[in-house]
């Protein structure tokens, strides 16, 4: 009504005309609205429902891990592409690559440290023992991070409210991990965007009676009981060591903080249920059938690398040896171990032997933080051609399974190509992803991280010899297709704008 409003006290155009305008044809009315904004723009109050792309500053977050970095590092390029000028905000190990994204894309340092963690925690780290390097990890970072992230976030927010008091919408973007962003959401002192959008890329981490908590490895359940059943885990989570041990931790923190409230949810779940809206990667037809979805999830489909990016990887010796391959018939098959849990005897090394005696495949290794002779020793070797890095969009529309530890980028990829995936690896989101692949028919998931020669030998074989995984990729493929990451985060944004502007538009009045 604020636009009507303005209209009566400036009695600039024919009332009753645009209210049977708005009445019986809405859509004509937008176009009066668009025709007669000018005009009214140029009065002493100004309206903002037409604020330029040029003039909406998205200030983006990233948590300072690669896998995280250069996920949301292809949403700011698609939207400063679509004319935003964007504030990129990680930490300083990635300057380089922030700020040679797009010419209005602008790098901020996080406060602190560099990197996600110091050289002395990155060694403790690898002192402690296998149950203890998550939590370590995870404090450290989600938890003891909080205090520099929502530092760094509050300077950078007083500097745009110094500069535009409140004539700019303040809208903010984070990485589901950069929790630096929930004490003000939950009421600590400081400086709150209007409007806040948490970006997930992983599978939605809100509890719901509709599956079991994130750190259970288990699909959920289908018979009369089950949402007993899910509830019941949900009201057991910190009996799990991990979960309880860190949600303790951020409630102290949150107290810490200033954020001082009675109860606090447990962490996975405040960080996507805080914002005002959750940005998804992927589709809903990859996750769990859920009742009790909000309305303010928005999926955004895969990210696309950009093709000049592309171009710069010079792999030759590779992609030959990949294409005679392919012309003399044999199936090729990627492996790669991920970023966060790099051991290779894991799942890299007993790929590279499950497969040696098949010459019909040829296996290609991504080896991601090392270099391969670093690690494997060479980089040719029999059916093996294993390099640190590869663009995987290059790669694997010529692969016919890649075989990973469950990362969603990993299965998102695979996903965009219409690749159907072998899966282990745990930890994180891991163990969700798996049994969303095992549930969906688009791969075979395994057991475990380390699920051993014989159990990948026969994962993959299964893969390759029944079409019906290929198939049910290629489906996913066409659903995901339909989405475009621009196009949707654009309009979720535009909206946000009208209804920051309308906010305002009665404080004006
Ligand atoms: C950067 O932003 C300015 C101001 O909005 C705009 O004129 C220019 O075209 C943008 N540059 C690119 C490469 O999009
Ligand atoms: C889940 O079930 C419990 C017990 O029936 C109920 O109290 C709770 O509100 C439900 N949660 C949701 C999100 O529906």
């Amino acid at each position: 009504m604020a636009f009507i409003h303005r209209v009566i006290t400036f009695g600039l155009i024919p009332i009753i005309a645009l209210i049977a305008l708005q009445l019986y044809s809405p859509e004509t009315f937008h176009n009066a609205r668009a025709i007669f904004q000018p005009y009214i723009s140029s009065s002493r109050i100004r309206t903002f429902d037409s604020l330029p792309r040029s003039e909406t500053r998205l200030f983006i977050s990233a948590v300072t891990h690669w896998s995280h970095f250069e996920k949301i590092a292809k949403v700011a390029v698609a939207l400063a592409e679509l004319g935003y000028p964007i504030t990129l905000i990680t930490g300083r190990i990635f300057k380089n690559e922030a700020s040679s994204l797009h010419p209005n894309i602008t790098f901020y340092p996080l406060l602190g440290q560099d990197d996600k963690l110091t050289e002395e925690q990155y060694a403790t780290m690898a002192s402690l023992p296998p149950e203890e390097v998550a939590l370590y990890r995870s404090r450290l970072v989600l938890v003891d991070g909080m205090s520099t992230t929502h530092d760094t976030l509050q300077q950078v927010f007083r500097e745009f409210r110094d500069q535009h008091g409140n004539d700019r919408p303040l809208l903010s973007f984070y990485d589901v991990p950069v929790t630096g962003h929930l004490p003000i959401l939950l009421g600590a002192p400081g400086i709150k965007p209007d409007v806040s959008f948490a970006i997930g890329c992983h599978p939605i981490l809100l509890d719901s009676n509709d599956t079991y908590p994130f750190h259970i490895d288990k699909r959920p359940e289908t018979g009369p009981d089950a949402r007993a059943i899910h509830w019941k885990a949900y009201q057991d989570r910190h009996q799990d060591y991990f979960t309880r041990e860190l949600d303790l931790a951020w409630w102290a923190k949150l107290r810490e903080m200033g954020a001082i409230q009675d109860s606090y949810g447990s962490m996975l779940h405040a960080a996507s249920a805080l914002p005002d809206h959750l940005m998804m990667m992927g589709i809903p037809e990859f996750e769990w059938p859920r009742t009790d979805l909000r309305s303010n999830i928005h999926y955004f489909g895969a990210l696309k690398s950009s093709a000049a990016k592309t171009r710069e990887e010079n792999l030759p010796s590779l992609w030959d040896d990949v294409a005679k391959a392919k012309r003399e018939g044999k199936k090729i098959v990627a492996v790669s171990q991920g970023t966060v849990e790099t051991n290779f005897d894991e799942l890299l090394i007993p790929t590279l032997e499950a497969l040696k005696d098949r010459d019909d495949v040829l296996v290609v290794a991504t080896t991601v933080v090392v270099e391969p002779e670093d690690t494997l020793g060479f980089t040719v070797r029999g059916n093996v051609r294993a390099t640190r890095f590869v663009p995987y969009e290059l790669l694997l529309p010529l692969t016919d399974v890649l075989v990973s530890n469950g990362g969603f980028g990993a299965v998102m990829t695979a996903m965009s190509n219409g690749i159907p995936v072998v899966v282990a690896g745990s930890g994180q989101d891991k163990d969700i992803n798996k049994n969303l692949v095992q549930y969906t028919d688009v791969g075979v998931k395994l057991e475990g991280k380390a699920p051993g020669v014989d159990k990948i030998r026969e994962g993959v074989g299964k893969v390759l010899d029944d079409p019906m995984y290929k198939k049910n990729m290629g489906e996913m493929r066409r659903r995901l297709a339909a989405y475009d990451v621009g196009r949707v985060f654009d309009g979720v944004i535009r909206e946000a704008v009208r209804g920051w502007a309308a906010g305002k538009g009665e404080d004006v009045l």
